[in-house]
């Protein structure tokens, strides 16, 4: 395959004039900074990472804060960003940052790479920010980008191709290591502002001229990958006690499944389940139920309101939370909107 001539020249060049400048997590070379940033940014918005991104500091400004906090808190500070493995991850890697290296982030991507939540572009974007190595990042925007220019038709579902892909975007590196930073914020920012997904934005292209997608007149035909994610669907029984105090019983998930390690209305499988574990008989209120739409899976949630008191809890795992506690705690989104509703 051939490469474009003076790629890496142009996306920079491109970048400086172009590209996003003022985000809160560019000019630094704070490693836990790029890396908080990067695990906020892998499944949410920019305008949405600009709003927990400082909150998040200032409760944990540094990683031996957030190492010696309890996961709860993390979580809590997470609610609302959604795929919470990340927090967990986040916290469990600023364990290991502080145990196996010392509370200082190792400076290269392969060992970067060893570290909970971290995976190879996310451990290539921080060694390229923080320490200028020559690593590639290749990530769903990347991907598309590069595809694009190469022309690159291989099924990426294939494993072999995507490896030749992440050769290749090796490759068009720029020979200078201290144009790292500038060149891998380029590509992220060409793919989440011109290349994109349904909208190839040539005009605006600094290497349209030379892109194979362009050229062969379909730069909406790459990426190509074949499998499709298998969707699921489940459906989730939801008990809503509430007591004379206004407290509501909550419960934490267990640390594997659905909402792991969050605090949640207690979840039960079918309505006879969750009417077992309420003995106190009394008023129930049916809320319409409605879907959840989750990245491999719908929820179809079905709460049942009930009054409660505090000598008969429900017989379930769980606890009376104050109604001034629980909008503190890290909750699922969508309880969170229930209870508030
Ligand atoms: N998405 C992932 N990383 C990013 C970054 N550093 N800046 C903007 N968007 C991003």
């Amino acid at each position: 395959m051939t490469l474009p001539k003076g790629f890496a020249r142009c996306m920079v060049d491109w970048q400086r004039l172009h590209g996003r400048q003022s985000l809160p997590w560019q000019n630094t070379q704070d490693p836990y900074r790029v890396w908080l940033s990067e695990i906020m940014l892998q499944q949410t918005q920019v305008t949405t990472v600009l709003d927990y991104f400082p909150r998040f500091l200032t409760r944990f400004p540094d990683v031996a804060c957030l190492a010696a906090a309890p996961q709860d808190d993390v979580l809590a500070l997470w609610s609302g960003l959604g795929y919470y493995s990340r927090a967990r991850n986040l916290h469990k890697c600023a364990q290991e940052v502080m145990g196996r290296f010392g509370g200082a982030f190792p400076r290269r991507a392969e060992d970067l790479q060893t570290l909970p939540g971290i995976g190879r572009s996310t451990a290539a974007a921080i060694a390229a920010f923080c320490f200028q190595e020559r690593a590639a990042i290749l990530d769903g925007n990347v991907k598309r980008v590069l595809t694009r220019v190469l022309g690159y038709g291989a099924d990426l579902a294939v494993a072999k191709n995507e490896k030749a892909l992440w050769a290749l975007a090796q490759d068009l590196l720029p020979q200078q290591a201290a144009d790292m930073p500038r060149y891998t914020q380029a590509l992220m920012d060409l793919g989440a502002t011109v290349c994109l997904s349904r909208k190839a934005q040539c005009e605006a292209c600094p290497v349209s001229t030379g892109c194979q997608a362009r050229a062969r007149g379909e730069p909406l035909a790459y990426p190509v990958k074949t499998r499709k994610l298998k969707r699921s669907s489940a459906t989730l029984w939801l008990l809503w006690a509430v007591n004379a105090k206004g407290q509501v019983w909550l419960q934490k998930r267990p640390d594997t499944g659905i909402w792991a390690g969050l605090f949640s209305l207690p979840v039960f499988d079918s309505e006879a389940d969750l009417l077992a574990a309420w003995t106190h008989g009394g008023e129930l209120q049916y809320i319409a139920p409605w879907k959840h739409v989750l990245t491999h899976r719908d929820l179809h949630l079905h709460p049942i309101h009930m009054l409660g008191s505090e000598e008969f809890p429900p017989v379930c795992e769980g606890q009376w939370v104050d109604a001034h506690v629980w909008p503190d705690l890290g909750l699922p989104a969508p309880i969170r909107a229930l209870l508030s509703s």
